[in-house]
């Protein structure tokens, strides 16, 4: 069902942990399966995301979707971070069964509320960055609502 590479980021997932002082912090969750990632960034002076972390409370695809989503981020731009999208992370593990796509959702939302943070803790503008849905209420409003 998973495959290797997945397996492989599930049992050792990279950039486990969290960044004292973050540049940026986002955390997001899934109201239906109630899994929480949390992803920190530290970005320096040019805009270039030095180091990130994270902390995922959820299932293995979660787990290695964090993992894989903070490797793919590391040494990029923030503008080029926002471009890692959940499907960039989905194809860097060789894919994921249909039913945990939702999981790759979670990394790509929490990235892209790291960097809100980060924009916002520093004024600045990040073309195409749009404000998190930053809690599981409003996540499960419009995520699935029929299928409840
Ligand atoms: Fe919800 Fe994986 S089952 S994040």
């Amino acid at each position: 069902m998973y495959t290797e590479k997945v397996m492989d980021h599930f049992m050792h997932p990279r950039n486990v942990g969290e960044i004292e002082n973050a540049s940026g912090v986002g955390t997001v969750g899934n109201a239906k399966c109630g899994d929480i990632m949390r992803i920190y960034l530290d970005i320096d002076e040019n805009q270039v995301v030095r180091d990130a972390k994270f902390k995922t409370f959820g299932c293995g695809a979660a787990i290695a979707t964090s993992s894989m989503a903070t490797e793919l981020i590391i040494g990029k731009t923030v503008q080029e971070a926002l471009t890692v999208s959940n499907k960039a992370v989905m194809e860097a593990l060789g894919g994921l069964p249909p039913v945990k796509v939702h999981c790759s959702l979670l990394a790509e939302q929490a990235v892209n509320a790291a960097l809100w943070d980060y924009a916002k803790k520093n004024n600045i503008t990040i073309e195409g960055l749009k404000p998190p849905v930053d809690d599981v209420d409003e996540l499960h409003d419009h995520e699935d609502e029929d299928e409840e």
